[in-house]
């Protein structure tokens, strides 16, 4: 194996590679990125490594989630905070749930580039680059917006610091109403399109945990704000790296090098190629890694990934993001999980019920289902189950928005609905409806598992 360098990914062929015209550009740009202070710390990235640790335990559980693609325009606070709330939300119902703490890992603060399935565009003969993201080219549809900008670089960089400065005031106590589900948006559960047992299901969970957190602060105000001062990470892919090379640094004190970005890059489904330059990138660094697994990953290239990402089995370093799809997660998931673990490879499965279940609809709208979505995460569920072995956790793409982008869940959100509010830039989300109600269909599923002792 080559010796790593933060530059030795360049000798390496790069999957989805941005052509940029001026070469000398980036390299400046690249090295002034690299003299802005972190985003993270070298501290926080360690401490999320051992959380990851006992969540491959079955002893914590990861909520991951976001935008699909972040964008300048909509660095915007009450974009930020709502899609905090939800994120809390959602995390006290998966605690009540399943019975173990969440750690909670944004799709945030640096989800700006986008892998495409082609990249070139075509519209009305016109034929440009794909938008790849806010952090390399623009969306509109001209060949100067179209054009790999270096500078947008240190925009999203700028507009990343400016939202982790918003996340993390308001982690810090700052939702002091969100911990009252009696102050939560509950009444889209009293349409008629909810099922009488499930409407009582979920004014039952909501009055639970608002009676759990009433006694918590019933013995004292500390003791609530520790349970809910939230630490929050952040995450986003690793595409661009140019963009998570700048940052890579050595940090006083600890071995290793840090990618200072972000607290969990992951690798994409489209650039985890075993001898590709995002392997080579990611084998380096001391932050744990995601790495996203779609239904053609051979299980002995998985295990080949696990053992080039983290050759010393370190606990709470890998994070396997299966997302099969709902056809598939049945027949391509054990294998995979089995194949791992006779191995002997240490890794923490996490399940993406959303990149395996896009569909498009007769007028050629991206949209997903929230049943095939819910089904992927029961049926992956069922598999770790029966194989022995935990799900650690859950990826959704999601906002706090009242978008309309994926159809069903109590909300009652139709392909009519679709074109009323659809926003994303990328991908479709799940709303704050379709999500809180996603968080009480899988904290009910994961109410069965049995109980993991805490140490
Ligand atoms: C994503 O997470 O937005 C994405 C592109 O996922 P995948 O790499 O799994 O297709
Ligand atoms: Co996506």
């Amino acid at each position: 194996m080559n010796t790593w360098s933060s530059t030795s990914w360049k000798s390496k062929p790069v999957a989805q590679d941005v052509h940029y015209d001026n070469p000398q550009e980036v390299d400046a740009i690249v090295t002034a990125l690299g003299r802005l202070p972190p985003l993270v710390t070298a501290w926080e990235v360690d401490r999320l490594r051992g959380l990851l640790a006992e969540a491959q335990e079955g002893r914590r559980f990861l909520l991951q989630g976001g935008d699909c693609a972040e964008s300048l325009s909509e660095c915007r606070p009450d974009i930020i905070i709502n899609r905090q709330k939800i994120f809390l939300q959602m995390s006290l119902v998966l605690i009540h749930g399943g019975h173990r703490p969440v750690i909670r890992v944004g799709r945030i603060a640096g989800q700006y580039a986008k892998p495409r399935s082609k990249p070139t565009e075509m519209r009305n003969g016109v034929e440009l680059p794909s938008y790849f993201g806010d952090l390399v080219n623009r969306p509109d549809f001209t060949s100067e917006a179209r054009r790999a900008d270096p500078r947008l670089m240190l925009d999203c960089y700028h507009h990343a610091a400016m939202t982790l400065n918003l996340v993390r005031s308001l982690s810090d106590g700052g939702f002091a109403d969100v911990h009252h589900p009696e102050n939560w948006d509950l009444s889209f559960f009293r349409q008629a399109a909810v099922p009488p047992e499930l409407r009582t299901e979920y004014e039952q969970t909501t009055h639970k945990l608002s009676e759990a957190l009433g006694f918590m602060e019933a013995l004292g105000e500390r003791t609530v704000t520790d349970l809910t001062r939230v630490d929050f990470y952040t995450s986003h892919e690793g595409l661009n790296l140019h963009y998570e090379s700048a940052q890579t640094h050595r940090v006083p004190q600890r071995t290793g090098w840090y990618d200072l970005t972000t607290h969990m890059p992951w690798i994409g489904e489209r650039t985890r190629s075993l001898d590709g330059a995002h392997v080579e990138f990611f084998r380096g660094i001391r932050n744990p890694v995601g790495v996203k697994l779609g239904p053609s990953v051979k299980p002995e290239d998985a295990v080949r990934l696990a053992e080039r990402l983290c050759p010393d089995n370190e606990p709470g370093k890998l994070v396997f993001i299966t997302r099969m799809g709902v056809q598939r997660v049945t027949d391509a998931l054990p294998p995979l999980v089995q194949a791992v673990r006779n191995a002997g490879r240490r890794v923490l499965w996490v399940c993406d019920p959303m990149h395996g279940n896009t569909t498009t609809t007769s007028s050629g709208i991206k949209t997903r289902s929230f049943n095939d979505v819910l089904r992927e995460v029961e049926l992956t569920l069922d598999v770790h189950e029966q194989l022995g072995s935990h799900l650690g956790g859950v990826h959704f793409e999601l906002t706090g928005e009242d978008v309309t982008e994926c159809v069903g869940g109590a909300a009652g959100i139709t392909e009519q609905d679709l074109e009323r509010n659809y926003a994303t830039l990328c991908d479709p989300r799940l709303n704050y409806r379709q999500a809180l109600e996603m968080s009480f269909r899988i904290a009910q599923r994961m109410s069965r598992l049995p109980r993991v002792p805490r140490s």
